[in-house]
């Protein structure tokens, strides 16, 4: 793999001065393990007793600092192997262990950006990224400054009282990501939260996301249909099969997250991880 020069991320991180804020925000806490164990959920409707197989059994270990990337066919059950690795779904065989411990709802330990925008429209973008710190009580001057060093990390200078409904849609899914990432969790769930923006922003915010990720060590599980994706960011790429969803194959992606820029995609070793997975995806969908 060739190295390459800085790009446009490690640009931002020079213009938004990171370094100045961040040496009073508190170090991100080391990252949760997560272990899913036989995890699989048959959804039952009450009303018609109808079951939905919608996850098989997974095994998967998510390790400390660790970016995993999901990919699998619509309805494979990804959203609801999220949910349950969140607390947020209660599997009906197996269980999921966060540091040991088994999950048995939502914890402040695991942070969660859903696949439907979730920001609060009467919240501004400082108040929407100071939602978690209120919840955890966060003094209100260790939780100013850490909003401050979100808006500056996640290029949001200049509109933090703005409302929702006066920024851009990728605007509101950086609002969306720094109100997950500021409260700082363990471990952080993502679905797909680039779905909805457009080819370019989709790429500044991808490689604002592996910027933030490499200057923190928290856990990341990440779903994406998109296999470029999948694959510019993850550490291991989780390909799952069809509903109800198993996980068909690992593939590590050996490159460390600080040497990755949108041109290194190019690069052979990129090329083939991504057909690699591509194919296995597509083998699914078939
Ligand atoms: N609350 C629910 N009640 C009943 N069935 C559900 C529920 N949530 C999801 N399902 C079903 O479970 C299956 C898996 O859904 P899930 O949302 O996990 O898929 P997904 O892989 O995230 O899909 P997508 O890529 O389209 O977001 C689907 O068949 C879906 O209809
Ligand atoms: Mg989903």
């Amino acid at each position: 793999m060739v190295r390459r020069s800085p790009t446009r991320a490690g640009q931002l991180l020079a213009d938004h001065d990171v370094t100045a804020t961040s040496k009073r925000v508190p170090q991100t806490r080391q990252g949760g393990r997560i272990v899913c164990k036989a995890l699989a959920h048959t959804f039952v409707n009450a009303r018609t007793g109808e079951s939905v197989p919608a996850l098989g059994t997974v095994d998967l270990v998510i390790e400390p600092g660790e970016f995993v990337t999901v990919c699998g066919p619509s309805g494979c059950g990804k959203t609801t192997l999220l949910k349950a690795i969140a607390g947020l779904v209660t599997p009906t065989q197996g269980q999921v262990l966060c540091d040991d411990v088994v999950v048995r709802g939502p914890g402040k330990d695991r942070g969660v950006v859903f696949q439907e925008l979730a920001i609060l429209p009467w919240r501004t973008v400082r108040r929407n990224i100071a939602h978690g710190l209120e919840i955890q009580r966060v003094p209100r001057r260790e939780r100013e400054e850490r909003v401050a060093h979100f808006v500056g990390l996640m290029g949001l200078s200049g509109f933090e009282d703005k409302y929702p409904h006066e920024l851009s849609g990728g605007m509101k899914q950086r609002v969306a990501v720094a109100r997950t990432w500021a409260a700082n969790p363990r471990v952080i769930l993502m679905d797909e939260p680039f779905a909805a923006v457009d080819a370019q922003t989709r790429i500044t915010l991808q490689e604002e996301l592996l910027r933030i990720s490499s200057l923190s060590s928290n856990s990341i599980m990440f779903i994406t249909h998109n296999v470029d994706e999948a694959v510019f960011l993850g550490d291991r790429v989780v390909v799952m099969t069809k509903r109800p969803g198993t996980i068909k194959a690992i593939v590590p992606v050996p490159v460390p997250r600080q040497e990755r820029t949108v041109e290194a995609m190019a690069d052979p070793q990129f090329v083939s991880l991504r057909d690699q997975v591509l194919h296995l995806v597509r083998g699914e969908v078939q």
